[in-house]
């Protein structure tokens, strides 16, 4: 997320981005846009392939430089050569990086400008994968990127989610341009540090680490039979369970009452209401980051019956509502145990954007998750969802992806918040 705040220590640095032929090279001249606004200097280097996507002229416009395309172009040899271009970079990018760029950068091939440039470097080299889920899984490809990692070279994503193909989903969309954005700001405020110490999600990055949720609604009692609920499926914060645990978190996962199974490698508390989901935090904690994605319920009935309250008896019974307790704000503001990373979730019907910032205040988290829920989203109780991520340097928007997407894409933010030791991720 950009920083408004003072100048940054990334101004006046130059990226050189090479271009893959992918149908994510469109998001590049987004890319090159975000880096502008944080004034690092963008050289384009496009592939022939690159070229049947988007055109050096619309790149250039973007970056306002003259677009690189040709080993063999005097012209451009002239200008500046591929060993200069590779070494006045200070950081290069490859985006997309296409399942045929990545192989030949593992073969060392250098037939082409890009491919030259990416073997005479001796900088640090961050590639954006982008593909075909079964291309990205594919054993060839799953060997290449090994050799890349071994080499020191760094990646980011891809995403999961649903291809440009249409009915394809999986592990190949590439990162978003703001992510890209951030991850080449990282890589450039700290040149000296280990590629993999930048990468969102290796596996084991949470290694060590207690990640903390909560999830689910509450159900409050009126009495034995009957309760106040919501309508809360619990699968945003099941899927933040499952995908920290995925990246080697030890995860604890106090839920309310939901019909979903306990993710693999996790520890489940059950409880029913929110007094006894905050007796499971307590007990849970500490923990180096907390998500709170449990939809509580606000109020309890004040004297909940402890025997069935009859029809008739003393016509229709009024219900006394007192205060839940505020499991999120109880944690952010107990400075002796609060986690390093504390996440809430704003789940609001309208002024989304206004509500969710005001309650990242009132609460005293760091993070909010904020999310339209009002009936016409289908959001609430629904498998997908469309957040506003919101922290104390700004908003990022994602689109709209699957909950398991979402959780992927917070949980690779949090490893990356606790490695880095960033505010602004
Ligand atoms: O105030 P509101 O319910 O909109 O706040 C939502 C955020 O606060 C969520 O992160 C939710 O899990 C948390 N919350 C809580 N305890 C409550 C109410 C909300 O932890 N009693």
């Amino acid at each position: 997320m950009h920083s408004n705040s003072g100048p940054s220590p990334v101004t006046d640095k130059t990226i050189l981005l090479i271009i893959g032929g992918g149908i994510a090279a469109y998001k590049c001249l987004d890319l090159i846009r975000r880096l502008r606004e944080r004034k690092i200097r963008t050289r384009v280097v496009m592939t022939a392939a690159a070229q049947r996507f988007i055109t050096p002229l619309s790149a250039g416009a973007i970056s306002g430089e003259r677009v690189l395309t040709d080993l063999f172009n005097l012209d451009d040899e002239r200008e500046i050569g591929h060993i200069r271009l590779s070494r006045e970079a200070d950081l290069i990018v490859v985006a997309p990086a296409t399942a045929d760029l990545i192989a030949k950068m593992a073969g060392g091939h250098a037939d082409d400008l890009a491919t030259a440039v990416l073997l005479a470097t001796d900088k640090p080299v961050l590639i954006a994968p982008a593909m075909n889920p079964r291309m990205w899984l594919h054993p060839a490809t799953r060997r290449n990127v090994a050799m890349l990692q071994a080499d020191g070279i760094a990646i980011i994503g891809p995403n999961s989610g649903e291809m440009a193909e249409r009915g394809e989903a999986g592990p190949g969309r590439m990162a978003e341009p703001l992510e890209i954005a951030a991850r080449i700001e990282a890589m450039l405020a700290n040149p000296t540090l280990d590629p993999a110490a930048t990468a969102p999600t290796p596996r084991g990055s949470l290694s060590g680490r207690h990640v903390l949720v909560t999830a689910g609604p509450t159900h409050e009692p009126i009495d034995p039979v009957r309760y106040i609920a919501n309508r809360s499926s619990g699968r945003q914060g099941y899927a933040i369970a499952a995908a920290a645990a995925q990246l080697g978190a030890r995860v604890t996962l106090v839920s309310g009452p939901v019909e979903l199974a306990d993710p693999a490698g996790v520890k489940v508390v059950r409880v029913q209401t929110a007094a006894e989901m905050l007796a499971a935090v307590d007990i849970a904690l500490p923990a180096d980051a907390a998500v709170f994605a449990a939809a509580v319920a606000d109020w309890r009935v004040a004297d909940a019956a402890t025997e069935k309250i009859k029809k008739g008896k003393g016509g229709t019974p009024s219900l006394s509502l007192i205060e839940n307790p505020d499991i999120l704000k109880t944690v952010a503001r107990r400075a002796e145990i609060r986690p390093a990373l504390v996440v809430g979730f704003a789940a609001e019907t309208e002024r989304v954007l206004e509500h969710a910032r005001a309650k990242r205040k009132s609460k005293g988290c760091d993070w909010i998750v904020a999310n339209d829920v009002s009936p016409q989203t289908g959001i609430m109780g629904g498998t997908r969802n469309t957040v506003h991520v919101i922290t104390a340097d700004g908003v990022e928007s994602w689109p709209e992806m699957a909950k398991d997407a979402v959780a992927e894409k917070l949980v690779a933010r949090i490893a990356e918040h606790l490695v880095l030791g960033q505010a602004d991720v």
